[in-house]
């Protein structure tokens, strides 16, 4: 259903790619909106999907099956021409600024390109000071000290906001930043996610903000902002992102969140309660019958897991779900068992109630 209020919307989309190994189902059949000023971070392992599914979103790639609306409007059958006047209302920030930006271009040459190209600004005065602003935005200042600078004078960090300084010229209302910390030094990803979020609250900005790492997600989405889990090109989970760290429902969400190192209280609730019944991520081109999940769920059920491919359950109204057992459960009870101050530590899906025997918990490689 259209979600009139939503930014961008996801309907049903899927992504295959043909490659001569055979079809690789990328993205398989993905719902969610995410409303303006949102921030909805995308986590899961290697491979599951996470950056096409941004590259749909900024309308890099277009899907294969499903819609995806752009402010209502459908984004992914609109003629190239028009689909270029909405790239830039949706831009991507990527994970190596060094790679994204031109090393023979100064910082004000490489943002001086769009806004001129574009009509934004008319005129080298009006651009310089158009890049000023955009250098204090992004935090670095004083801004005139670094116009003249080639990326490779640049920190990492400095580096990924001027990449970000790129991607606010054209005034977007949707940044999809995938693995954007990843590569800066640990000191200052703090620093560049709080930057990141400053923009949100200061420019409106949504966010879809890709990660490996749900410590790095757990900080970017934490106020206010949705977790969607994905495995193996489909969202498994996805709510509001203290509630899934603090209660998740989905297997798969909780064996990731039992394998974070951090000594994170919240983060680690789940430590050693999760274990998987296989460690091998099975192949996107021979995808597992039913819930592809089911070869390493601890809470499989034969029969049914294997055979039935498990539909997305809403729970309430910014929750959602991906699994045959806990739909369960929460039909039986709808808002589910939670303890009197809103945690479900006591929730009847609990990872306890596995039968066969565990094998291992699961690494978040990359
Ligand atoms: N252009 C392409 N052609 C063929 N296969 C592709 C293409 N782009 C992505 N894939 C495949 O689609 C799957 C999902 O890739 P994607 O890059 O979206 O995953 P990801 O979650 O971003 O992974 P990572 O965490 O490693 O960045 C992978 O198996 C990948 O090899
Ligand atoms: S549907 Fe079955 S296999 Fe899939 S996550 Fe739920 S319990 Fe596990
Ligand atoms: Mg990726």
């Amino acid at each position: 259903m259209t979600n009139e209020a939503a930014l961008l919307q996801f309907e049903r989309v899927s992504r295959t790619f043909t490659t001569k190994r055979g079809v690789v189902r990328a993205v398989d059949d993905v719902t969610f909106a995410a409303m303006p000023g949102e921030v909805l971070c995308l986590v899961g392992e290697s491979g599951c999907g996470k950056t096409t599914t941004g590259k749909m979103a900024a309308g890099l790639v277009r899907p294969t099956g499903g819609r995806i609306l752009f402010e209502g409007r459908d984004f992914a059958t609109m003629p190239e021409r028009k689909l270029r006047v909405y790239r830039k209302a949706a831009q991507i920030v990527h994970q190596d600024p060094y790679a994204s930006l031109n090393p023979i271009r100064t910082v004000y040459q490489t943002l001086s390109v769009p806004l001129l190209h574009h009509g934004i600004v008319r005129g080298r005065t009006a651009a310089v000071e158009r890049i000023m602003e955009l250098l204090t935005t992004v935090e670095l200042t004083p801004p005139a000290d670094f116009l003249g600078k080639y990326p490779h004078q640049l920190s990492g960090g400095q580096r990924q906001r001027v990449a970000v300084a790129r991607a606010l010229t054209l005034n977007p209302r949707l940044i999809v930043a995938d693995e954007a910390v990843s590569m800066v030094d640990v000191s200052i990803r703090v620093s560049l996610l709080n930057m990141l979020l400053r923009l949100r609250d200061t420019l409106g900005v949504a966010f879809i903000f890709i990660t490996h790492d749900l410590a790095v997600a757990k900080h970017f989405a934490g106020r206010g902002g949705r977790i969607a889990v994905m495995y193996l090109g489909r969202i498994v989970e996805i709510e509001p992102a203290a509630q899934l760290i603090r209660d998740p429902l989905h297997p798969y969400t909780q064996a990731l969140l039992a394998a974070v190192p951090e000594a994170d209280p919240d983060l680690t609730r789940n430590k050693e309660k999760v274990k998987l019944r296989s460690l091998e991520i099975p192949s996107l081109l021979q995808l597992p019958s039913g819930c592809t999940f089911h070869p390493r769920c601890p809470l499989f059920e034969e029969g049914l897991c294997d055979v039935q491919r498990p539909e997305t359950v809403s729970v309430g109204e910014r929750r959602a779900v991906l699994c045959h057992v806990v739909a369960r459960q929460m039909a039986a009870a709808p808002m589910g068992p939670t303890t009197g101050d809103g945690h479900a530590s006591d929730r009847a899906v609990g990872l306890d109630s596995r039968r066969d025997g565990p094998v291992g918990s699961m690494e978040v490689g990359r």
